[in-house]
């Protein structure tokens, strides 16, 4: 043969990696597996098989976790917490520190096992998933060593249970397990019931650092010990995997206090334009669809093509397909495995024949007869609507459409319930960056993709769930504020015998849209103060108030794009108008409240303005030094609409409290005032009138909080809801958010002392803001 007859056919022969000793480690343990509960694994039990989805051989047989066995592992871990957040940050940190140096004294172990019993190419494990999985580790290790003095306010949330999902599953468990850790949380994990090896793996290996007892604990089975964990006795739950389980463990966690953070699908689109080079995005596409067989929730599994270059690059991308390799995943030279199992690979097969429209395009590479293999596919000319460009199909599928203009990609790509990721491929620095910040999506590679790293937040908005995972970001999820909490009390408006107000008796209006507005159902409640007398009337709200309000903050988008030092001055300006009227506010809240702490609460109300005035051009993202020739942008974003149901108590600072992050970070709010008292806020609106706020960015509701609540968090159109007033509307905000899965801050029925830190600061610039990592290529 040829030098060039080589070139051309590339025909090389397989790598086989040995599995020898992995397969030598399963039948070490017996080949079968009790749990790892409390520092130790209990006798095998009932259970079901983890096979190899190459070759169908049965690897091991697993214990399918009881009641019994979840309500010992949150025993133990709760047993373990205390002792483990008091080894302190350093103590802590040697122990990630050894987890990291284990991880990699047996990677090669680890990598292979996780081949068995995922089907991913040894390529991948052996250099993507045990590598970040180390990552991860030894960066939280730092994480936990600077505890104490960069987080001098946080502590340990308690237990956390951890449901992981089966593409990344050793990798999935660092990410949840490393963080906890390192912040001084103990966990309860489960990993997916197809792929448990390489998490009793860890086990062994938490046992050989000599991990104290109880801190990590590992169940396994399938949804319905998920659903054990769910319900236990623990702080927080932390779940990476189907959007549809997601929304369920939403509403099962709802009202229980339980922190929540969820990591979902995604539908994640590839833009490709015209002035991009093309050879590397074709080439990055292998690593955005066929990487993993394109089980990755971020996997970039919509391809946008600029109209121009679609043929060109359509026809390299066929002639890059049908060189790729499928086969044994132990073999070094193939580029993919198989799919995780039959379930899937049915799964993928259904929703493609199902598909009738666009041209397909099916690799050529010769595909395995035996296994879950399924070959790389393109779905070209679709449209947006087909379900084959919305649905995800976690498989090797990738399907295409074009766009004409920069404007229709972005429409093209929001044109999706998800907002994971995204990835941009141009030449010109000016179109990428310009789209960036247009794109609804946690994360954003310029010229790359699919790029992770333990020091880049990973997460997304939408119904891609909530929260994320690395970076500094990622700890707010594992930690809450130091001290003690209160129960919140309940607080009655005053009775009365009706009579004359003094002076003109005036009934407060709505504030939407920037107008005063009736309400829609033209009732209102008169409002006593505590000697009984009639202070006023303020209109009651009703659902459609609420759409009306949510209309005008969706019409305020501009506000969004306005500039920091803008919304300082405008919050700067409101500050000033309510001083100069800061006598009638206090003698309006000493009215309704019967006290004399008016006063005070203007004060305290104006240096709130002034707090997020000066924030408004200082809560700057980060860059992250990530370990790829680039930097990964932390970009804080505005949320969007921000829904509010203000505290009862401190009727105009807690107003304020939660207007002012919210329009300083660049979102549009609808606030519920206090119900009690709701006069300041109808007050508050002729100050709003006359400091420049322009119309729909604060929208301002009167009347029962019990019938504003629902319509507020099931509204699609509503970004996140915060939940200030009585306890148990925090509990209909988290269940009824699950629709859109929008983020939900609540007080879980606790009080904030509103005069105080804890009525400000970055927690609430933290829930009033998204962080989007932009991947951007920079230096050498
Ligand atoms: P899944 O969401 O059912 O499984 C993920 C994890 O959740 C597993 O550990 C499972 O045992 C557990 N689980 C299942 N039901 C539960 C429940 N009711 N309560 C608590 N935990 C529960 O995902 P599945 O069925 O394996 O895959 C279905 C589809 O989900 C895939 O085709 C893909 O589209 C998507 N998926 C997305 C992932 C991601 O990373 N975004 C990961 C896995 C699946």
């Amino acid at each position: 043969m040829s030098v060039s007859e080589i070139f051309e056919t590339m025909e090389y022969g397989t790598a086989p990696e040995s599995a020898a000793e992995a397969l030598a480690w399963l039948v070490d343990q017996g080949s079968r597996f009790g749990h790892f509960i409390d520092g130790d694994f209990t006798t095998p039990a009932d259970g079901f098989d983890s096979k190899n989805p190459a070759t169908g051989e049965v690897l091991a047989t697993l214990s399918q976790a009881t009641q019994a066995d979840v309500d010992a592992a949150v025993k133990a871990a709760r047993k373990a917490q205390n002792g483990w957040a008091n080894l302190g940050g350093h103590g802590r940190a040697k122990y990630l520190y050894a987890l990291a140096r284990l991880l990699q004294k047996h990677a090669r172990l680890f990598a292979v096992l996780e081949v068995l019993d995922n089907g991913k190419p040894i390529r991948e494990a052996r250099d993507i998933d045990v590598p970040l999985a180390q990552r991860h580790f030894y960066f939280h290790a730092g994480m936990a060593q600077l505890m104490e003095s960069e987080l001098p306010d946080a502590e340990a949330l308690g237990v956390c249970g951890q449901i992981i999902p089966w593409n990344f599953p050793l990798l999935m468990l660092a990410w949840k397990i490393a963080p906890a850790l390192a912040m001084g949380n103990t966990v309860v994990l489960k990993p997916a019931e197809y792929t448990s090896l390489t998490a009793l793996l860890f086990a062994d290996i938490c046992r050989q650092a000599g991990l104290p007892k109880g801190v990590v604990n590992i169940v396994t089975g399938d949804g319905a010990v998920g659903e054990m964990i769910v319900a236990a006795e623990v702080d927080k739950i932390a779940f990476t995997g189907s959007t549809a389980v997601g929304r369920r463990i939403r509403e099962a966690t709802a009202g229980s206090g339980k922190a929540l953070s969820l990591e979902l699908g995604g539908k994640s689109p590839y833009i490709v334009f015209d002035d991009a080079d093309l050879d590397s995005a074709v080439e990055g596409l292998v690593d955005a669809i066929w990487f993993n067989q394109g089980q990755v929730c971020c996997a970039g599994s919509r391809l946008l093509v600029h109209e121009p270059v679609a043929d060109l690059f359509y026809a390299k991308l066929r002639a890059r397909m049908d060189k790729l390799r499928i086969g044994s995943p132990l073999d070094k030279s193939i580029d993919v495995g198989a799919l995780v199992d039959p379930v899937q690979l049915q799964r993928v097969t259904a929703m493609v024949d199902a598909n009738t429209s666009g041209e397909t395009h099916v690799a050529a590479g010769a595909v395995p007869d035996q296994g879950c293999f399924y070959p790389p596919t393109l779905v070209t000319g679709l449209n947006p609507a087909d379900p084959l460009m919305q649905d995800e199909i976690f498989g090797p599928v990738l399907v295409s459409t074009t766009f004409r203009t920069p404007a229709e990609a972005v429409q093209l790509t929001n044109n999706t319930r998800y907002g994971l990721a995204a990835t941009v491929w141009s030449e010109n620095i000016n179109l990428a960056l310009d789209i960036a910040p247009k794109l609804a999506a946690g994360i954003v590679w310029v010229n790359g993709t699919n790029l992770m790293d333990a020091a880049a937040g990973f997460g997304g908005v939408r119904e891609s769930g909530f929260g994320r995972e690395g970076g500094w970001e990622g700890l707010a999820g594992y930690t809450k504020p130091k001290g003690k909490t209160k129960p919140l009390k309940t607080i009655s408006a005053f009775s009365g015998e009706g009579g004359p107000v003094d002076g003109v008796d005036r009934t407060a209006k709505l504030y939407i849209g920037g107008k005063q507005a009736r309400p829609d159902g033209g009732y209102s409640a008169p409002v006593y103060g505590k000697s009984g007398k009639l202070l006023g009337h303020a209109s009651i709200a009703n659902r459609k108030d609420i759409r009306n309000a949510v209309e005008a903050a969706q019409a305020a988008k501009g506000w969004s794009k306005t500039t920091g030092h803008l919304r300082a001055q405008i919050l700067y300006y409101i500050a000033e108008n309510l001083d100069a009227r800061a006598e009638e506010f206090a003698a309006r809240l000493d009215a309704m409240q019967g006290g004399k702490g008016g006063a005070k609460e203007v004060a305290a109300s104006i240096k709130r303005l002034f707090t997020y005035a000066a924030w408004a051009d200082k809560y700057d993202g980060q860059v992250h030094g990530v370990p790829i020739r680039g930097v990964a942008l932390a970009m804080n974003e505005p949320v969007g609409v921000i829904g509010a149901l203000c505290p009862a108590e401190a009727p105009l600072l807690g107003l304020i409290s939660c207007m002012a992050p919210a329009i300083a970070m660049g979102n549009r709010v609808i606030l519920s005032a206090s119900e009690p008292f709701p006069l300041a806020a109808t007050d508050f609106v002729q100050v709003l009138e006359t400091s420049d706020v322009p119309a729909g960015v604060v929208n301002i509701l009167t009347g029962p909080q019990a019938d504003l609540v629902e319509p507020l968090a099931r509204h699609l159109d509503v970004d996140a809801v915060w939940s200030f007033g009585a306890a148990a509307l925090g509990h209909v905000v988290e269940q009824t958010s699950a629709g859109n899965l929008k983020r939900t801050w609540v007080n879980n029925g606790m009080a904030r002392d509103w005069m105080g830190a804890a009525g400000e600061g970055r927690a609430f610039l933290q829930a009033a803001t998204e962080v989007k990592n932009v991947w951007v290529p920079y230096g050498e």
